[in-house]
């Protein structure tokens, strides 16, 4: 009996469909597997290239996760054996076309006893937007049975450059042709499809059992201590902020405050932070900071990872 797969996903510049067919081609190319692939677009569209202010302005809507109105879609089936989930993470968060998405009441009920396979595209920061999204799959009663994250793999600084000259600029090239290209790399989306072979594999079967560990092992997922270590302190800091400009009236102004203190954080701090973890706590944590890699390199849900 042929299998049936939904492929659903969101992108702006057109990389996470990039990523979604390098990835779903070993599955298309199988006659028994039916792949129907869709591409979701809120209802009033988010600017690319963004504004300095429209950017920050999708902070916090982003990390509370509160709904927008997508346009309109439709499904050629009533139940998958497997949807795959492509999104990326805006402010450490889902974002919020694919965060509407897992609320809305026309999708959500096709993730019931569901397995599920998540796959993002993003900068470098995705752990706390996976963990939202295990928490949401969880509350529509989905399996998640893999999460492969593609990200940007120069240098934190860098590539903070290059993305806000990509999400500013538009253009996915080499900033004054001394930057390297923003996003991930091409290399690294046609790679995608050794991890949609491996998915194919365990969607013949329907058997998910091993599937994250085979992913793992193919380096689908690599969880870095100091991205992590930023990320778990900034998942904190970004829904106080969030919540104080949810209740001012100046919005716009409280904005470029929380732009500048964002900047300061990323470039000043965290790198002090780091270099104080790294002395006085690093050393001593090592089975807790194992531990802690490990989770987030899974697709285990547990209370307080964020
Ligand atoms: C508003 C906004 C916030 C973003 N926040 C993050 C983030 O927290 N972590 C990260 O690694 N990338 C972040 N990115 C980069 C995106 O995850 C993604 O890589 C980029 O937007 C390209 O995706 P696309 O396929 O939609 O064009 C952000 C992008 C935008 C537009």
């Amino acid at each position: 009996m042929s299998k049936k797969v939904l492929a659903i996903y969101f992108t702006q510049s057109g990389q996470l469909g990039d990523i979604i067919s390098h990835f779903t081609r070993p599955l298309t190319d199988d006659q028994d597997i039916a792949v129907e692939v869709v591409q979701i677009f809120p209802e009033k569209e988010f600017p690319f290239p963004w504004t300095s202010s429209t950017f920050f302005d999708a902070m916090p809507e982003s990390v509370d996760g509160i709904p927008a109105p997508l346009k309109a879609f439709t499904f050629k089936e009533k139940n998958y054996d497997l949807i795959i989930i492509g999104y990326q993470p805006w402010f450490l968060s889902p974002s919020i076309p694919v965060s509407s998405l897992l609320q809305h009441p026309d999708f959500k009920p096709l993730l019931r006893n569901t397995p599920v396979v998540t796959i993002s595209g993003c900068r470098n920061m995705w752990i706390n937007a996976q963990e939202k999204i295990k928490i949401r799959l969880k509350d529509a009663g989905a399996r998640l049975v893999g999460n492969i994250a593609l990200v940007d793999r120069h240098n934190n600084y860098i590539s903070l450059v290059t993305i806000l000259y990509w999400m500013l600029g538009g253009k996915k090239n080499r900033k004054w042709g001394i930057f390297p290209k923003p996003g991930v790399s091409d290399e690294d989306i046609e790679n995608a499809s050794v991890f949609g072979e491996t998915v194919k594999q365990f969607v013949q079967k329907n058997e998910w059992q091993g599937l994250q560990y085979r992913l793992v092992a193919q380096k689908a997922v690599e969880v870095k201590y100091p991205l992590m270590f930023i990320e778990r302190k900034a998942g904190k800091i970004f829904r106080i902020w969030s919540s104080i400009i949810h209740k001012k009236k100046n919005r716009s102004a409280w904005l470029v405050v929380f732009k500048y203190y964002l900047l300061i954080a990323l470039c000043v701090a965290a790198p002090i932070i780091l270099l104080v973890d790294g002395i006085f706590f690093k050393p001593f944590l090592g089975k807790r900071i194992k531990k802690q890699l490990t989770y987030y390199a899974g697709v285990e849900l547990e209370s307080k990872a964020i």
